[in-house]
């Protein structure tokens, strides 16, 4: 399963969906840089989520904060305190270790057993908020979006004249100083949360979880994860955040084990009280329907989208022996084709002239790329054989291959071939985009 981690590795680097960042200079471990194609397939999934749960709903609406905010945000919200992993140290090479990772009392780097005792690590980035840097300018690089939907709560209530229940959505940047990095994005030191705070009245919030739990676990089936590769995990009282009342992860069958993919977490009022408290800005809320003051429990469905995106590519990822069109040639080869879902396939078609060395064949091809890339993400592509073509669309899972041959030339239609079923059918120019779409929507 290891071998097929540096596969996808490989691949995503080769084809340009994720390289380390700053390569050049060595890399920077756990930061990684989005290529042509993973920036397009990341900006799928985006737009997925917001088209489901921003557009698809009446009841949230969508905000874009600050990554810097107030310093005080972070001693209201418990992250200056609360927000650590256990560190270990080797006393020899000085590694550090998450120490609800170690499994033996020994550095897995050096073998040695003299290991400094236990200590809370704060995953906060540090930095200054204009020029002077002292204590006074210390702020913090967000590590959640979480925090500016509930210090912008009554600023959004009030202004689009929200009723409980309702959501605030954000995603953005957000920075963590992890101590454990490796398996390739998981553990990222800067990546893209999506997250909805749902605000409901307290007592209902425990119905409302089992809800968005549900909503929460479709939208993971709705990107294409197989159902056999996803799975609840309920955190136990001493592993719940400090926030939370109940936890559930969604966990993903990775390639090395199983691992949280996104969660759900019951926050109760614990973040408005707090920033009620801290700032002096009361954020309860009046229910009108039940003439009654209170701080809205809060729901909260999370997700990384870079974790989302490498699940997206583990279950994707097909290796076909022997080659799907069984030639002599390709018995002793491995294919692989990448079969994201329609939704969020980067590349949507590729139009290949048959062959390079015929003008009027390249003019034609060229004519179909311009009507079709005002519908779709299309990629012109005339270098190789057209099997070797082929085999790169299906590599980067481009749903359908566009073919121009001759027969193009006299009867104006082309050769359209599907990347899962390899099926072929020809179509007229001027339906090409009607048929297309109808496929791909
Ligand atoms: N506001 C709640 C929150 O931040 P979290 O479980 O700490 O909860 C949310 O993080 C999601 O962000 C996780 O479910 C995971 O998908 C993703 N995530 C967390 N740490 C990450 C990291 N270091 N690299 C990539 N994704 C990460």
């Amino acid at each position: 399963m290891a071998d097929l981690m540096e596969k996808i590795v490989s691949l995503c680097k080769r084809r340009g969906f994720i390289y380390q960042s700053s390569e050049i200079y060595g890399g920077v471990e756990s930061l990684w840089d989005y290529g042509p194609l993973g920036a397009l397939l990341k900006n799928n999934i985006r737009n997925l989520w917001l088209k489901k749960f921003v557009q698809g709903r009446e009841d949230v609406v969508l905000i874009d904060g600050t990554v810097l905010m107030h310093p005080k945000t972070w001693k209201a919200s418990g992250h200056l305190e609360s927000f650590t992993d256990p560190l270990i140290e080797c006393k020899k090479c000085h590694s550090r270790f998450r120490g609800d990772e170690l499994a033996k009392k020994k550095c897995p780097q050096c073998g040695n057993e003299e290991l400094t005792p236990t200590r809370q690590f704060n995953l906060l980035f540090k930095t200054f908020l204009g020029p002077v840097e002292d204590k006074a300018h210390v702020t913090y690089l967000r590590p959640e979006t979480a925090q500016s939907m509930f210090t912008d709560f009554k600023l959004v209530q009030e202004s689009q004249r929200l009723k409980i229940p309702f959501g605030i959505a954000q995603m953005g940047r957000c920075f963590r100083n992890e101590i454990t990095t490796g398996n390739f994005t998981f553990r990222s030191r800067e990546f893209d949360i999506a997250e909805i705070e749902y605000f409901v009245e307290p007592g209902k919030d425990e119905k409302q979880f089992e809800v968005w739990l549900d909503n929460w676990e479709r939208f993971f089936l709705g990107l294409g994860l197989k159902k056999e590769n996803l799975r609840r995990h309920e955190h136990s009282k001493k592993s719940l955040s400090h926030y939370s009342k109940r936890t559930v992860d969604i966990e993903y069958k990775f390639p090395f084990g199983w691992a949280e993919l996104a969660g759900v977490a019951n926050r109760t009022d614990y973040d408005l009280k707090r920033h009620s408290q801290f700032s002096g800005e009361d954020l309860a809320y009046f229910d009108e329907e039940i003439k009654k003051k209170y701080y809205p429990y809060v729901i909260e469905p999370t997700m990384g989208l870079e974790r989302a995106l490498l699940a997206i590519l583990c279950d994707a990822y097909t290796e076909i022996k022997g080659g799907r069109t069984k030639t002599t040639k390709a018995a002793k080869e491995i294919e692989v084709v990448l079969k994201l879902n329609k939704k969020i396939a980067p590349i949507k078609v590729a139009v290949l002239p048959l062959v390079k060395n015929k003008p009027e064949l390249l003019k034609k091809a060229r004519e179909v790329f311009e009507i079709l890339r005002a519908h779709f993400m299309v990629r012109y592509d005339e270098v190789g054989s057209i099997g070797r073509r082929y085999r790169r669309q299906d590599e980067i899972g481009t749903l359908f291959a566009v073919t121009i041959d001759f027969e193009t030339l006299k009867q104006e239609d082309v050769t359209v071939r599907d990347r899962d079923t390899m099926q072929q059918e020809r179509i007229k120019i001027n339906k090409l985009s009607e048929f297309l779409n109808k496929k791909i929507r």
